[in-house]
């Protein structure tokens, strides 16, 4: 049975995955594919970041761990914090960690659907968003920038991919390459100019700098945000 949530009717992320698709790895799917790529790809971006061990990581949208599972075993015990909206793939994440051995590690997961940073009592070092702020219109990803500066050290780092349009109110769709990835101004999957994401950011207290291209397979573009003065 699916709960109405506030991303019903604007993504998939409401939809639930049985016991059996988790069992059978579905949510590999789910959460996009290229499972081993982009887990690795996301581990080595945020290591020529700077991410050490000893760091605070909170993964918001982490979905079942496809970074995750990469990222456990290289923090200190406890360091790795992900949030996401759909238990079945946090059910999905326990299922990864626990089939990796991860457990010792004691990873922090908490199904959350409003970006409540602040319940995980730490202020992060690094955060990360994969493929997230690509399935989300622009009133949410405010309420998460709002949350992520709140909860941010002062000079911790947040990194999100995002689909990039060479223009703000860009109402036509846009085919990305490589990918081939059509996205929306208001439709899922979602595009922005890289001026309509620094609005966003400015209007929570970030600063954000534009990474661009990092090698994604389907062309989603990197940007960083830092607490503004920093
Ligand atoms: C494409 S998946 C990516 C998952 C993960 N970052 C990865 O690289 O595999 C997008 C994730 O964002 C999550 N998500 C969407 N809206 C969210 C929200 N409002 N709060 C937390 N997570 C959300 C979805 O449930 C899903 O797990």
């Amino acid at each position: 049975m699916n709960n109405k949530s506030i991303i019903t009717g604007v993504n998939n992320y409401d939809v639930q995955l049985t016991k059996e698709e988790i069992e059978r790895k579905a949510h590999r799917g789910k959460v996009g594919g290229f499972w081993e790529v982009l887990g690795q790809l996301q581990f080595d971006f945020m290591k020529a970041q700077g991410l050490k061990p000893g760091h605070k990581l909170l993964d918001i949208g982490c979905g079942c761990l496809r970074g995750g599972v990469k990222f456990i075993p290289y923090l200190n015990k406890g360091n790795y914090y992900g949030i996401d909206i759909n238990e079945s793939l946090l059910s999905a994440a326990e299922w990864e960690i626990k089939t990796a051995n991860l457990e010792s590690k004691t990873p922090n997961l908490l199904l959350n659907s409003g970006f409540d940073l602040g319940k995980f009592g730490v202020k992060f070092d690094y955060m990360i968003s994969i493929s997230v702020f690509t399935h989300l219109p622009s009133n949410i990803i405010l309420r998460c920038l709002k949350r992520v500066a709140e909860n941010l050290t002062q000079e911790g780092k947040y990194f999100s991919t995002f689909f990039i349009s060479q223009k703000s109110l860009e109402l036509n769709p846009l085919r990305h390459q490589p990918g081939d990835i059509t996205t929306h101004f208001d439709q899922d999957p979602f595009h922005y100019s890289f001026e309509e994401v620094n609005d966003m950011a400015s209007k929570c207290g970030l600063s954000a700098v534009l990474i661009g291209a990092w090698e994604h397979p389907r062309a989603q573009q990197m940007v960083m945000f830092e607490k503004k003065g920093c």
